[in-house]
């Protein structure tokens, strides 16, 4: 690790707290100069770091930048050594962990970003996805699974995030099938999951799970058409818990991929629907039908009761709650 990351990492571990230079210098086996170098190149990256004369340096509480070493002070024992990769911008997330994992890269590899300039979501439409507010991050996943089950990662992703969420906030976000998540009826988070298959056998190689939230964005700060349907997670006060957020969200990403055939994360969320027993609107061959959302399959397929009575279950596709 370089000196930049080593110190980053004491920094970020005892955030708030002053470490003298010497100490840093010291514990690292480098000059004093290094040390000062190392946290110039450190506060033009933005991070917030007091240097107090003859004590040392801080950084400060509220500091919420996105690294790898912030993210890996909160990872579980058996993940810290994963490889994760922060850019400050980026096109899109999903897209360059798509290209690693061609590249071999390992189960669980996870590419971050500050902002995204080509952020993408379902249906071939943009992510929004401004800089230093969210968390947009993808996760490379090589389960053995089949293409059945693999399809349950999305859902279960969306289960994980919420349930990171109410970990650190007193908010219960609810999904909206297949993998959106919503706070007071304005979307927070989106999911996207895209397979990657081996040319030569046809099979699925892994999965990217690539996940966008929208964790401090102002209200004013989503383009016009967005303003009334997204949302943030911190509305009014700044939080600065995103590494938390982020490790939590690789933890149990991680942990569930591991048991995805089990299907244990099913009932929460049957729990956290927000179209169950609701009458719904769903888009079908392009078209918007009236049906209503009966339950949801061990493949998080959607059972939908159609205005003529017939049984479907949906298997990917958009829905709404139909205004009463
Ligand atoms: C949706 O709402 O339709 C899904 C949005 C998924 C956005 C995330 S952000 C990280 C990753 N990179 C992307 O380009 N998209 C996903």
């Amino acid at each position: 690790m370089s000196v930049k990351k080593n110190i980053l990492h004491i920094l970020e571990s005892n955030k708030g707290k002053t470490v003298s230079g010497q100490e840093l210098a010291d514990m690292l086996e480098v000059s004093r100069t290094a040390v000062w170098k190392a946290i110039n190149s450190l506060k033009v990256e933005g991070y917030s770091i007091e240097s107090t004369p003859n004590k040392g340096y801080s950084l400060a509480e509220s500091s919420d930048v996105l690294s790898a070493e912030g993210i890996r002070l909160y990872l579980n024992e058996e993940f810290k050594s994963i490889p994760i990769t922060v850019h400050k911008t980026i096109g899109s997330t999903n897209t360059e962990a798509k290209i690693l994992a061609v590249q071999n890269a390992q189960h669980g590899t996870t590419i971050i970003s500050e902002e995204q300039t080509k952020g993408r979501g379902r249906f071939g439409r943009d992510f929004f996805s401004p800089s230093d507010s969210g968390i947009y991050m993808s996760i490379i996943l090589k389960p053995e699974l089949n293409i059945e089950n693999s399809v349950l990662i999305t859902s279960a992703a969306a289960v994980v995030v919420c349930n990171a969420i109410e970990k650190f906030t007193s908010v219960s976000p609810k999904i909206k099938w297949v993998n959106d998540i919503f706070i007071d009826n304005k979307k927070i988070c989106g999911i996207l999951t895209e397979a990657v298959t081996n040319f030569e056998s046809g099979m699925l190689d892994c999965v990217v799970v690539g996940i966008g939230i929208n964790v401090k964005t102002k209200n004013e700060d989503f383009p016009m058409e967005l303003q009334n349907k997204a949302g943030s997670i911190f509305i009014d006060d700044d939080s600065f818990i995103r590494n938390q957020l982020t490790a939590e969200i690789i933890n149990n990403v991680l942990k569930i991929s591991k048991k995805l055939e089990n299907k244990d994360f099913m009932p929460a969320y049957k729990q956290r629907s927000m179209i169950l027993r609701e009458n719904i609107l769903y888009k079908k061959n392009n078209n918007w039908h009236e049906g209503y959302a009966s339950d949801i399959d061990d493949y998080g397929g959607l059972i939908v009761f159609t205005a003529d009575g017939q049984k479907i279950t949906l298997n990917s596709g958009e829905v709404s709650i139909k205004k009463k």
